[in-house]
């Protein structure tokens, strides 16, 4: 099928890309919209190098279609900084030195955004003891368990833990906000400007 406008709006800011239906998310935020930030590791996914959150929600954006997003709020690891400051998590990860080559951090940062609202929301997860109640602590092994979709091949797994739970421990309610507010710095962008 021939490519038509899809509107995007990423980090606060509307894209109309012209993609074929047949375009990952990943694709159209690599290739479209000139988004390198979010990684392709495995491109069907097993790894999370490619994760983003979608309406609040953390998913791998390889594993869907962009058409699918239209009108969605996504947030990428380049709007996870506000104003040109980091987030509570990203300096938490530069504290506890919790990468390596860095190819994973992008996907890592965004699902521990995520986990951290949904840890605040009061979601359960498999290592929670009793699923009828709010978890009562981020402990190292629900940490684990809910950043088990983020593969590092580097092995920075004791730091990437140690960060989210210094996120979590020291930032209350900032820590991990999925995405700074953007809402000043709409446009519209098409992606022929881009390609
Ligand atoms: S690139 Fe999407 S999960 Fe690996
Ligand atoms: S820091 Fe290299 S893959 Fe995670």
């Amino acid at each position: 099928m021939p490519p038509r406008p899809v509107e995007l709006n990423v980090n606060g800011r509307a894209y109309t890309l012209q993609l074929e239906p047949r375009v990952t998310l990943l694709d159209a935020l690599r290739e479209y919209a000139g988004l390198m930030g979010t990684k392709k590791g495995c491109d069907r996914g097993q790894c999370g190098a490619c994760t983003v959150i979608a309406n609040g929600r953390r998913i791998n954006s390889c594993l869907t279609l962009a058409v699918m997003h239209e009108g969605e709020t996504i947030t990428t690891v380049e709007g996870l900084a506000s104003n040109g400051a980091l987030s509570p998590l990203q300096r938490a990860f530069i504290e506890h030195d919790a990468f390596q080559c860095g190819y994973c951090t992008p996907g890592q940062l965004c699902s521990a955004t995520a986990l951290l609202q949904e840890f605040r929301n009061g979601t359960a997860s498999v290592v929670t003891a009793d699923v009828r109640q709010r978890p009562a602590k981020l402990s190292d092994d629900e940490i684990r368990e809910r950043m088990s979709g983020n593969i590092c091949r580097c092995g920075a797994y004791a730091n990437i833990v140690a960060a989210i739970r210094a996120a979590h421990e020291g930032s209350g309610q900032n820590a991990g906000t999925a995405g700074a507010d953007h809402s000043d710095h709409r446009d519209n962008h098409d992606n022929r400007d881009n390609a």
